[in-house]
């Protein structure tokens, strides 16, 4: 059985799109620590780049030249992720979270339904003019003690 460590990082980096997958890829490895199923992987990662693509496309305004965020954390059993950015920030959190709502004419408003539907919790914190952190928490399913310990 896997041993299970409390574990976090910290990642800062530009606010280039080629940098969605570098986020991505590296929760993704944070999370391959622990006994988790492929597909809480697969979800994981589609809720942090819907995240991090936001910071980047809204909060920055598709400006390459600021800095964006992420924090993992695995804290018995549960992972938490941030993504934060110091843009543009939100008006409106509860509209922005609508299904198909987007302030992009070209796009299709479903990243935090992607964010809330794979993941447990979708926080979001936000101040127009300073920016918005996003916090997404999911218990990793095979996480636990072992289920015939349990017994
Ligand atoms: N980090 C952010 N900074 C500023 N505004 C944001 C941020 N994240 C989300 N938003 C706002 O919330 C809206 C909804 O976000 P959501 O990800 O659901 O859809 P979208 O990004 O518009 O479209 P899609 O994700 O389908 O490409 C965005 O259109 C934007 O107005
Ligand atoms: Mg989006």
């Amino acid at each position: 059985m896997t041993k299970i460590e409390d574990n976090c990082i910290r990642l800062e980096f530009k606010s280039l799109p080629e940098n969605v997958a570098l986020a991505r890829v590296v929760i993704a490895s944070l999370v391959s620590q622990v006994d988790t199923t492929l597909n809480d992987l697969e979800e994981i990662k589609v809720a942090v780049s819907e995240a991090v693509s936001n910071a980047i496309v809204h909060g920055y305004q598709n400006n390459t030249t600021e800095t964006v965020i992420v924090e993992g954390e695995i804290k018995q059993g549960i992972l938490k992720v941030s993504i934060e950015d110091t843009g543009i920030g939100i008006e409106n959190i509860e509209e922005a979270m609508t299904p198909a709502f987007s302030t992009s004419p070209d796009r299709m408003g479903l990243g935090f339904v992607f964010m809330k539907s794979f993941m447990d919790e979708v926080e979001v914190f936000s101040e127009p003019g300073k920016g918005t952190k996003v916090v997404l928490t999911k218990k990793l399913i095979n996480s636990g003690s072992c289920a015939l310990a349990a017994n």
